[in-house]
């Protein structure tokens, strides 16, 4: 038996697997965002320790006997959150997360100051990273700064209370944009660029490989029989690859989750910075990905849910009666800034071309076309980098709708794969590095398998060109709306 623990920002997930495909049982426990000012986003690093051991215990209540025969355990988070430590590992502060903006001042001086994050680390410095957000730490709570013994990210953190070990695995350390991604290691330099050392990063691993044992304290707390070995496992991206088995070149996976991501395996690293896409290291030994990242696809939709007071799920159903075609409101969803392409923390959403008639269903509908068309933007990245992915499978809770998918394929005129069951991915990815570690497994294609496919969207082809021509148009707003604001 393998467990897999995703510390996400909304819950903590865990999947019980006997054999990284077939799930035995899976638990979540809800989590709070922590917001004091507008772009700030934080949560306590001990909650995610107390959803992790209430997930577990459900998991204990419901499949005792089997959770007692766990060897190996993956773990999974959402990526960045910078969660520093005093001397005696304590939290020094809330945990500054992903999606938190407060840090665009530092991001540019960095990104200016320093090209090695672009030409080593693989990046543009954004806000979303961990280094500018030590910078940050450093220019106004300095007093914090100076007691930083070391930096975690989520999971890591989680890691550190399960075994003792301060240690990373290489897909989760690259969003720190302290790494060298090529040669996945840390960079001292750019370290150095933030005021901070080697001595204050965890060690770093394969998220395949062995980072420590389960202290078995825990161990018996948790009603597990002996000491099952950790895995490094991934950032929540790299650990749903591996739950999809998005691992040769060219493979792709899209997520329609509070954020969008289209993440690409690759053989290789491949800088393309300049178009605000992320170079980072996969979960797997020599291996990378690229990946463009939209911080609010479902999140818009979370957005027009709380204005409307209309639950997302009756909002998904309507979606199933429009028409095909582009409507002809438009929506840019920048609620929280963007990163893919524009990389700009302070740009905001907008609505154009309401109408005197335009109704809910229009909103929403143009909420849907407005992601949608932020996805077109993160293909033409990857076409900029010379390697468009033949077709992506899909993952997160806006894949379910159908209609949505469908726009999606026709405006990036790719194919998009729904799978049997996607719901759980990167917690069964990271269960699955689990058993990769466990087995000292060297045949990771074995392990790490694509899901069955239930059906595939196709683009509409005669309604492509309809689509193209409101791509352009609406590619024209974002320039029109930034001169307004300069
Ligand atoms: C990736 C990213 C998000 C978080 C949230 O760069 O910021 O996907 O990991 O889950």
């Amino acid at each position: 038996m393998y467990l897999g623990i995703d510390i996400g920002t909304s819950g903590v997930k865990v999947v019980l697997t006997d054999n990284g495909s077939n799930i035995i049982g899976s638990e979540t426990s809800d989590l709070k965002v922590v917001r004091e000012n507008i772009g700030w986003s934080e949560q306590e690093p001990n909650d995610w320790w107390k959803a992790t051991n209430e997930a577990i215990f459900k998991i204990k209540d419901k499949h005792f006997k089997e959770l007692k025969n766990v060897q190996g355990i993956g773990l999974s988070g959402q990526m960045h959150g910078l969660t520093a430590l005093d001397e005696r590992d304590k939290p020094l502060r809330n945990s500054i997360l992903w999606n938190d903006t407060r840090s665009s001042n530092e991001a540019r001086f960095l990104d200016e100051k320093y090209p090695l994050f672009r030409n080593v680390c693989g990046n543009v410095v954004m806000p979303g990273f961990t280094a500018p957000k030590a910078l940050w730490l450093k220019n106004n709570e300095l007093q914090v700064f100076k007691k930083i013994h070391s930096i975690l990210l989520p999971k890591d953190y989680i890691r550190l209370l399960m075994t003792g070990e301060k240690c990373s695995d290489m897909s989760d350390s690259s969003g720190s944009l302290w790494l060298d991604i090529k040669k996945r290691n840390w960079s001292t330099e750019a370290l150095k660029a933030t005021d901070l050392s080697i001595k204050q990063m965890p060690n770093i691993v394969e998220g395949s490989e062995i980072s420590g044992k389960l202290k078995k304290s825990i161990a018996d707390d948790w009603g597990i029989d002996g000491r099952p070995v950790v895995a490094g496992g991934g950032g929540d991206n790299a650990a749903t690859a591996c739950g999809l088995g998005i691992i040769k070149h060219g493979d792709a996976f899209i997520s329609l989750g509070t954020s969008g991501v289209i993440f690409l395996a690759t053989d290789n690293f491949i800088p393309a910075a300049n178009d605000g896409a992320h170079s980072f290291c996969h979960a797997i030994p020599e291996k990378w990905h690229l990946m463009s990242v939209i911080l609010s696809a479902t999140d818009s939709l979370n957005w027009l849910s709380e204005i409307l007071c209309r639950k997302v799920s009756e909002m998904m159903e309507d979606l199933d009666h429009i028409n095909q075609g582009p409507s002809d409101l438009m929506f840019h969803p920048y609620l929280s800034g963007e990163r893919t392409p524009h990389n700009d923390a302070n740009s905001r959403g907008a609505f154009l071309n309401i109408s005197r008639n335009a109704n809910t269903k229009d909103l929403i509908r143009s909420v849907i076309e407005g992601v949608s068309y932020a996805f077109a933007d993160c293909i033409r990245v990857f076409e900029n980098a010379n390697i468009k992915p033949d077709k992506l499978i899909a993952a997160g809770g806006g894949s379910q709708s159908e209609r949505w998918l469908e726009i999606i394929s026709t405006v990036t005129n790719t194919p998009i794969e729904i799978p049997t069951n996607s719901e759980h991915s990167a917690a069964l990815g990271a269960a699955r590095l689990g058993i990769l570690a466990s087995q000292n497994e060297t045949d990771i294609n074995s392990i790490l398998l694509k899901p069955e496919i239930k059906k595939t969207i196709n683009p509409v082809i005669n309604k492509s060109d309809e689509y193209q021509q409101k791509l352009n148009s609406w590619r024209d707003l974002y320039s029109s709306i930034k001169e307004t604001k300069e």
